[in-house]
């Protein structure tokens, strides 16, 4: 195991850095092997190209061992969205997902719904967004063959119960997007027979870091409908045309982008070196810091304030007018969230210092003193 102070000192921005749910700035140990490794290609030598190549391999095993499932069922992605289109286009029947999830994937739900006419879209709409097993029993039919949920919702941070899921719905296929948890929480991925995530936010590696993972029961079910010339076993298919792999390979469109996989892979060691049950610990102190500076200043929070159900994010959701003049202190204080429909979406990450929760702790004083009841 690596040091988690070592590995919480690799933090290097700015203070005032809150908005790591939607991209997390490069990690020192990423950016110099992108370097190295982009000099690498640069030189035209064979071994020198091996060996960024290498890192395809290297990056799956790491997903892999971070899930405790077989390697050859991970493929590299170009991002989170594109394994979920590989998991919902191959589809049947009813398919049941929440109308406030990502709209990687709402959008491919209803396209793949249109243009293949054999998905039935089955919406959840409980009033709070939240995906739990009561609302999930409550909507199934026997129609329903599948659920898509975000294991952390990216609006309300709620974290969802995968265990829990997994008994209601039985035998159907469970799909995740684990986004906005993936190697910062431990969550139960044998409940699930497809995860998807990529490294460019909490893993601080960068675009082009999508993965996916199929177990074996989304192996046999799920068609690979979008599956391209890389998606069969062997070499190049020329003068033919194979059938798809029968391992995770199906679902690959073409080859993987060996630097952002070598960028995936030294992030991934990261997280692997320190363990994500420490991560977890840490970055629960870190969400509690920040709904603590919240209640002190009485702004509503919509995030679960129980640690095991939010990662990363804490949502306020302000009154209607206080919105914009809260919003306007965190900007005047140089911090960094994200702003949606009169929400505020706060992410800090286990590097997130004190100096970076001071600023916010101002912010909201300096707001609270300006309020008029
Ligand atoms: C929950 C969730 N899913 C999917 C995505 C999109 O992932 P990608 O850009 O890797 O396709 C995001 C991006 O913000 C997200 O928050």
């Amino acid at each position: 195991m690596g040091d988690l102070e070592t590995y919480l000192q690799s933090f290097d921005g700015e203070p005032g850095y809150l908005d790591w749910a939607a991209f997390g700035p490069l990690a020192p140990a990423v950016r110099e092997e992108a370097q190295g490794d982009t000099e690498l290609l640069g030189s035209g030598r064979s071994a020198g190209i091996r060996l960024v190549t290498d890192h395809v391999r290297e990056a799956r095993e790491l997903v892999a061992d971070l899930m405790d499932v077989a390697m050859d069922q991970v493929v590299l992605q170009p991002s989170a969205t594109y394994g979920l289109m590989h998991a919902v286009y191959g589809l049947e029947g009813g398919l049941m997902l929440g109308r406030g999830e990502f709209p990687s994937l709402t959008v491919a739900a209803t396209r793949a719904a249109d243009a293949l006419g054999s998905l039935e879209l089955q919406w959840l709409e409980p009033p709070d967004g939240r995906i739990t097993p009561d609302v999930v029993r409550a909507a199934l039919t026997e129609r329903t063959r599948a659920l898509a949920v975000s294991l952390v919702d990216f609006r309300t941070g709620y974290r969802a119960d995968l265990a829990g899921l997994r008994e209601v719905i039985g035998d159907r296929l469970l799909i995740v997007d684990a986004v906005q948890a993936f190697g910062m929480v431990d969550a139960d991925y044998g409940a699930a027979d497809v995860v998807c995530g990529h490294g460019y936010k909490w893993l601080r590696a960068g675009r082009g870091t999508g993965f996916a993972w199929f177990g074996d029961r989304a192996l046999e079910r799920i068609t690979p409908v979008l599956s391209g010339f890389r998606g069969v076993e062997g070499d190049l298919p020329v003068d033919e045309v194979p059938a798809p792999a029968r391992s995770a390979q199906a679902y690959t469109v073409s080859g993987p982008d060996t630097l952002a996989a070598a960028r995936l892979a030294t992030a991934l060691r990261d997280v692997a070196d320190v363990g994500v049950a420490a991560i977890e610990t840490e970055l629960a102190a870190r969400t509690g810091d920040v709904i603590f500076f919240a209640d002190r200043y009485g702004i509503p929070v919509i995030t679960p304030r129980e640690p095991e159900q939010r990662a990363g994010i804490v949502t306020l959701e302000p009154a209607p007018r206080d919105a914009a003049p809260l919003a306007a202190s965190l900007a005047n204080h140089g911090l960094t969230v994200t702003v949606r429909a009169g929400r505020i979406r706060v992410a800090p990450h286990v590097g997130t210092g004190a100096d970076t929760l001071r600023l916010f702790g101002d912010a909201l004083a300096a707001f609270s003193s300006a309020r008029t009841w």
